[in-house]
């Protein structure tokens, strides 16, 4: 199948990458000539594994190109699947002007039979919008479908070849036997559905998962007074098979690219319909105030921030990947600032540009976890980077007394103790 993607942003690439390795030809388009430039080189914009050996392999099999020119993608392709970014618009909801546009610039070009699929999250009701807007300017029949993203960053790749399951949103069989053929390979559940239940379910998974991690968030705040362990209750719980273990480690609240925008977008949406006071609003709520709440606590330990020397281990917003958006680092690092604290961070991979030395001479990046943690009053362990939660800190201890706020609950409070640090933890003493 001839297939194009528009959009070169993460989901972009990683699918465009993705379909092509399946045998499909497939064109990223993109209306940033820079970026296209870059990628027709090889080059990946940011960091995610395996993503740029997979792009500079499709490429030399011929199967992967990049344009800026929607006449020469959209004219050649079967299918045209719409990854532009949606962005919050001032009121919250999600700023469609993206997608309209990428529909006004194909729909010159669209050839007959044709399926435009949104991959971009977006509310229900926007494919019928993006439709309407095709039909003003093209004559041909064409087909509409909305197939909703579930990758993670860190592992998108493997996400993206290994999927759960494949939702699809559409009306016609057409659709659904074209798309079901480029999808068969996964050998994956399929899931059929209306266009408005595949948008919503593509919200629903991202707010499920956000609440499911505020809920164990509160629960630590209740376990913090009463001298339970968080970690303690997640295993009694979670063997009730209803439960589970899984994906709900307390932290400092949801970060990253999706969850705070999908939750505050769905918030947004639900007080558009009426609803305004729901569970949506709330979860957006509480975790943006978590993370001061914590600090205050945790100021608390250490008798004040000020004149403190901070190391902060972990700047990205998770594990193997580079992206800073609403990344705990972001907020922890000029709060540590204004309360008069000095920093030296590491990460292995990301890099916090706003806030580095040369505008703010309070923060340092180094190069490693041994120098951030040298001469450190306190130890701010924000992310779980196999380099940094290994990192023998029992052999580092030094004379000081020395606090490490273990944000993610990574490390043995016993050992870490015993090694004469002050421990603190997410909800557990
Ligand atoms: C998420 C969804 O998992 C993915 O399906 C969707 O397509 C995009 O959004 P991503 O943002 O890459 O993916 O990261 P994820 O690993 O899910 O973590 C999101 C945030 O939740 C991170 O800040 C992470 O640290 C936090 N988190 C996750 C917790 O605090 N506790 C957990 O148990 C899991």
């Amino acid at each position: 199948m001839t297939i194009t993607i528009i959009g070169t942003g993460f989901v972009g690439v990683v699918s465009a990458a993705v379909y092509a390795s399946l045998g499909n030809r497939v064109i990223g388009l993109d209306i940033d000539q820079n970026k296209i430039n870059k990628l027709k080189k090889g080059q990946v914009p940011f960091f995610e594994a395996d993503l740029e050996e997979l792009l500079i392999e499709q490429q030399k099999a011929k199967r992967l190109t990049f344009t800026t020119s929607y006449q020469e993608a959209i004219s050649q392709s079967e299918i045209i699947v719409i990854a532009v970014g949606t962005p919050s618009a001032p009121d919250e909801t999600a700023d469609l002007r993206y997608v309209m546009k990428s529909a006004e610039s194909l729909a010159p070009y669209l050839q007959k039979d044709a399926i435009v699929a949104i991959k971009s999250t977006v509310p229900p009701g926007t494919l019928e919008k993006l439709i309407k807007k095709i039909k003003k300017q093209s004559k041909v029949k064409f087909y509409g479908a909305s197939l909703p993203e579930f990758l993670r960053e860190g592992s998108a790749v493997y996400d993206t070849l290994h999927p759960d399951r494949i939702v699809i949103g559409a009306q016609d069989d057409f659709v659904f036997k074209k798309l079901d053929q480029l999808y068969e390979v996964f050998k994956a559940p399929i899931v059929h559905c209306s266009v408005a239940s595949a948008q919503m379910a593509k919200y629903t998974a991202n707010t499920y998962l956000a609440t499911r991690i505020t809920f164990i968030n509160e629960i630590a705040n209740l376990c913090q007074k009463n001298g339970a362990d968080i970690e303690e209750v997640i295993n009694a719980i979670g063997l009730d098979q209803r439960i589970g273990q899984h994906y709900w480690y307390p932290g400092l609240g949801y970060g990253g690219s999706c969850f705070p925008k999908d939750v505050k977008e769905l918030a947004a949406y639900s007080r558009t319909v009426g609803e305004e006071g729901n569970l949506m609003n709330k979860i957006n709520e509480i975790n943006k105030q978590r993370i001061f709440d914590l600090l205050i606590d945790f100021e608390k330990k250490v008798n004040g921030f000020a004149d403190k020397k901070i190391a902060v281990l972990g700047l990205s917003f998770k594990p193997n990947t580079d992206d800073m958006r609403e990344a705990p680092s972001t907020k922890v690092i000029p709060y540590l600032i204004s309360k008069g604290a000095s920093i030296k961070s590491y990460d292995p991979m990301a890099n916090y540009e706003e806030f580095t030395n040369e505008k703010h001479k309070e923060h340092q990046q180094v190069a490693n976890v041994k120098q951030a943690i040298k001469g450190a009053d306190a130890i701010f362990l924000l992310v779980e980077w196999p380099k940094i939660v290994n990192f023998p800190f029992p052999e580092f201890k030094e004379k000081r007394p020395q606090t490490i706020f273990d944000c993610r609950n990574q490390l043995d409070p016993d050992e870490i103790k015993k090694a004469g640090y002050q421990y603190v933890g997410i909800g557990r003493s």
